[in-house]
């Protein structure tokens, strides 16, 4: 699946994100090392803090369906500017993608690329759990 399918797809999972309360609708493509790909939107609740962006729901359809690995992921955001993925979403990439590209554009045209590791610099991991556990 090539970025611009990639991003075709996310733009027809912005088109069913659920987001009355910013307008900002979000898609996602995630493309599972195996092939398969997995698409996520944010899901907004009236209660704001449980929201859920489209990057992490799109990872956890893919953890929910086997997949772990994976190679790239494409967002869309129906807005005249984009934006890199937020922190919490960064975070949950890192757990199974610590060597993710992403690819971003949006309905204004603009089209932007980063690496997850450029993103989240000196990422909290599941080895920094070790040296917290009581000896
Ligand atoms: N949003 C995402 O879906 N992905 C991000 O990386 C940042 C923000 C959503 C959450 C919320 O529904 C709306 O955009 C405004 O924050």
């Amino acid at each position: 699946m090539d970025d611009r399918n990639m991003l075709a797809v996310a733009e027809q999972a912005a088109a069913v994100a659920y987001a009355p309360y910013s307008g900002a609708k979000v898609g996602a493509t995630l493309l599972a090392a195996d092939g398969r790909f997995f698409t996520g939107c944010n899901v907004e609740n009236a209660s704001f803090g449980l929201t859920i962006c489209a990057e992490r729901s799109a990872v956890f359809k893919a953890v929910s369906d086997g997949a772990r690995r994976f190679r790239r992921m494409a967002v869309y955001v129906y807005a005249e500017r984009l934006f890199p993925p937020c922190g919490a979403c960064r975070q949950v990439l890192h757990e199974f993608a610590p060597d993710l590209s992403l690819i971003a554009s949006c309905a204004g045209g603009e089209t932007r690329e980063w690496k997850l590791a450029d993103l989240l610099p000196h990422a909290f991991s599941g080895a920094g759990l070790d040296s917290l556990r009581r000896k």
